[in-house]
């Protein structure tokens, strides 16, 4: 039976068949691959423009990667989700939909709805929780939010893509049952959201690769669950022609080269691929194309501007995301009136790592660091003490523009010139930042680039200067004789290669003053180009600046260190291979730990880290990968301008070897979900073992005691369940109500499983009543046997809970058999 589709806009379809019999089988064929990386072709005697599609899901990116076409950054995935609040979600989602009608974006390619299966995952930060209820939840308030504005949301990938090693390859072997009760899950939730797009991922599932998969293409999603929006493949995944496109993918991208245009015209003719088939897949695309307001003659949605308060809203959402895992003695919130001399530590004071690496990357007008946040909000009434400490970035950092000169115009930055095998200048920009990336859009015939800058050099002594990313380099600093350098990667992952480019260092004697540095690189043959030149100064983060540090906060009230990942460790195109914190942040906490009893850690991470020092410290801020704003929403949270409501979205284990699902590794090409439905939380309490924090947990800034739990049957098959808390702490407060249910599988022994939530915001001592209803489907189970959702026959208990580990009230309700 097909789902309902709650909000899937309605198109004049009469209207779509009748623009279809216009069309030759070759202008049909056309609209199916890219024009280019990023758009579809026009078809202008349909009345049909330019579809362009961008990434997500951190924001808008649009066509290009270029620091002068700048996007709102926004708070990773896994921030929004851990608001357990899909209203703030969906807030989200509008913002960026009407950014993406600002850039013209009609198709935006996210959320990425991918399960939390092991936290080494690497695109886990992108994605939202280890849970399918709280995923699809989070899922229906983004896909209604960036829809509400006129934009294609793109729910991906689909499916069994929650590893990045070997990506393209794996085959994900997954029970039918663990398929359905998780992964299938919150697609099932975006489609019934109404969701315009779905990318079909880059693995096989069950040995047949998503975009050559009939059976999950086909019949689950668009037969089952009723899709009727257009299956775009992720980029490249494409590898057949006549399978894929009998299959149901729709759009293979990106173009204009792809194994569909003319070879599926031939496959068409010789009749392996039926014509209904391909005129289905148009359609398909039309609808989007009507749904966004690209094709005349159909409605088109109403005018959408970002609106002028854009960065006060990402800084709002990013500071309710963050979760507080600990607060001895109420350190938190700092009070401004009571400290005099607050130490600000760690690496990632100054250098916010604002979000994850990979393809949903955007480049933000501007980031807050943590220290400029903290320095806005305490004035000039506390005295801030800043050290680095350890430092961890691999590579050295990339030249800022503000010391760069353009050697010709003496304008600020980079002069870039684009060069052709025979030495012709194709063309020049000026660009503002010293590592750049083009994926597409090189001046046709360059096979050299060549960067040039004045740069100026404030001090004397040994500067360190490097290139990175693949290619035959050519450096010269100053006067001296150039550098030849060749880098190639280790890795083929063109993402891979972007996010964690070789590099080479080369060290350079300099005076104070202005030194000229010209970077040539001859490219290799890759869709993408990406190149750098970097520098670092002399004296940068060392043994001297630990102990700087401690000492800081020796003579300090309080002490805040901020530690984290960087996008070298958090990123698409491969997995992480341990929990730990880069660097000797580790070493740097317990040492300021032992000498300031107010030491508050803010981890700057999107993905759990091990935090051995959790309990050597009086508090622990999770801020996330909090987006542009992210200085300025840590400072809100830290002194309780906002409260840090979130929830974690996702169990954190206190060691690595705790997690029931570690391994992305593909053995002999196979990722085995042998675990079923059992990982994350589930496999944590049947196993026994606890974890640092589960999931769930988030204490706010106020504390709650659990009153009254009540269930009751509707007669539509629901259960009605009302829970009424009593907010204990002094500030008022929002608590997130969780509703597990126990009592599933043999002799009623499985593991709980969330199935609903609500929140409320109550005064202090006052209290308030949350709401859930859990629908039949809710309660159900998949039953392979009769390959449907069941209810089985039974008592079972309902618990009011803080977290998963954290319950407080219980009651039974007894079910009988059904399906739903
Ligand atoms: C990623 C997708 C992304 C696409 C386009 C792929 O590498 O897996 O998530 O949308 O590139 O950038």
């Amino acid at each position: 039976m097909n789902a309902p589709r709650e909000n899937a806009s309605a198109v004049d379809e009469k209207k779509l068949g009748s623009l279809l019999e216009e069309l030759t089988l070759e202008e049909k064929i056309g609209l199916l691959t890219g024009a280019d990386f990023w758009s579809l072709n026009a078809i202008e005697k349909i009345g049909l423009q330019k579809v362009v599609l961008s990434d997500g899901p951190n924001g808008v990116r649009g066509t290009t990667w270029d620091e002068r076409d700048t996007s709102l950054l926004f708070p990773n995935p896994s921030a929004l989700s851990a608001t357990w609040d899909p209203g703030q979600v969906k807030r989200a989602g509008a913002l960026m939909g009407a950014q993406a009608r600002d850039k013209g974006i009609a198709w935006l390619l996210a959320p990425n709805i991918n399960i939390h299966r092991s936290p080494l995952g690497g695109r886990h930060f992108e994605c939202y929780s280890e849970d399918p209820l709280l995923t699809a939840a989070i899922v229906a308030g983004f896909a209604s939010g960036v829809q509400s504005n006129g934009v294609a949301v793109t729910i991906k990938h689909y499916i069994g893509n929650e590893s990045e090693t070997d990506r393209m390859t794996y085959d994900a072997r997954i029970s039918e049952k663990a398929l359905r009760e998780v992964y299938l899950a919150p697609f099932e939730a975006g489609v019934r959201a109404g969701a315009w797009s779905v990318m079909a991922s880059y693995n096989s599932v069950n040995g047949t690769s998503l975009t050559d998969n009939r059976r999950l293409l086909s019949e689950v999603l668009k037969g089952e669950l009723g899709f009727d929006g257009a299956v775009v493949s992720d980029w490249f995944a494409t590898r057949s022609t006549a399978a894929s496109a009998n299959a149901g993918l729709d759009v293979a991208m990106p173009g204009p080269q792809g194994p569909w245009n003319e070879a599926l015209v031939a496959a068409v003719r010789t009749g392996e691929v039926a014509e209904s088939v391909i005129d289905d897949k148009v359609l398909r695309v039309l609808r989007l194309a009507a749904r966004t307001g690209y094709l005349d003659g159909f409605a088109v949605p109403a005018p959408s501007t970002t609106p002028a308060d854009a960065r006060e809203q990402l800084r709002d959402i990013a500071a309710r995301a963050m979760v507080v895992l600990r607060n001895d003695g109420g350190v938190l919130p700092l009070v401004g009136g009571s400290i005099n001399r607050m130490a600000v530590l760690g690496p990632n004071a100054a250098l916010l790592t604002a979000q994850g690496g990979g393809s949903a990357h955007v480049n933000p007008v501007h980031v807050i660091s943590p220290l400029a946040g903290l320095r806005e909000a305490f004035g000039g009434s506390v005295e801030i003490d800043y050290q680095e400490g350890v430092s961890t970035q691999r590579i050295l950092p990339a030249i800022s523009a503000e010391v760069a000169r353009d050697p010709e115009t003496g304008e600020q930055g980079f002069r870039v010139d684009f060069v052709s095998a025979d030495g012709a200048l194709l063309g020049t920009e000026r660009r503002l930042a010293s590592r750049l990336v083009f994926m597409g859009t090189l001046p046709a015939g360059t096979t050299e680039v060549r960067m040039r800058t004045e740069m100026t050099v404030n001090e004397a002594g040994t500067h360190q200067f490097s290139v990175s990313g693949p290619g035959r380099y050519s450096l010269r600093i100053g006067a001296a004789e150039p550098h030849a350098i060749t880098l190639t990667s280790a890795d083929n992952d063109l993402i891979e290669n972007l996010v964690k480019p070789p590099e080479h260092r080369v060290s350079a004697k300099l005076m104070a003053g202005t030194v000229g540095v010209e970077m040539r690189v001859a490219l290799p043959d890759f869709p993408m180009a990406m190149f750098g030149l970097n520098h670092q100064p002399p004296g940068a983060a060392s043994d001297d600046s630990f102990a700087a540090a401690v000492e800081a906060a020796r003579n300090a009230e309080v002490a805040l260190v901020f530690v984290g990942t960087t996008d070298e460790v958090e990123s698409e195109g491969f997995d992480r291979a341990d929990m730990r914190l880069p660097g000797r942040q580790n070493e740097l906490v317990s040492a300021v730990a032992a000498v300031n009893p107010k030491t508050v850690v803010i981890v700057n991470a999107g993905t759990p880290v091990e935090m051995p020092w959790r309990d050597e410290v009086a508090a622990v801020l999770w801020a996330w990968l909090p987006g542009q704003e992210g200085g300025h929403a840590i400072a809100d949270a830290l002194t309780g301008i906002v409260e840090p409501g979130g929830r974690l979205p996702t169990t954190f284990p206190a060691v690595c070897a705790d997690a029931p699902v570690r391994s992305t590794r593909p053995v002999d090409g196979v990722i085995d979900y042998a675990e079923g439905s059992m990982f994350g939380y589930r496999a944590y309490e049947m196993a026994s073992i606890a974890p640092a924090f589960p999931f769930g947990h988030g204490l706010g800034y106020s504390t709650w005691s659990y009153e009254e739990i009540t269930a009751a049957e509707t007669e539509s098959g629901a259960v009605k369940v009302q829970v009424s808390v009593r907010n204990t702490g002094v500030r008022t407060g929002r608590e997130v109500v969780q509703l597990y249910l126990g009592g599933e599988g043999t002799g009623g022994n499985d593991p709980l499983r969330l199935i609903g939530f609500a929140s409320v915001i109550v005064r202090a001592g006052e209290s308030a009543t949350a709401q859930i209803t859990v629908d039949r489907r809710t309660l159900a189970r998949w039953d392979e046997s009769a390959a449907a959702w069941r209810v089985a026959d039974g008592s079972r208990t309902l618990v009011a809970a803080r977290s998963a580990a954290d319950r407080r009230l219980t009651t039974q309700i007894a079910l009988k058999d059904s399906a739903a």
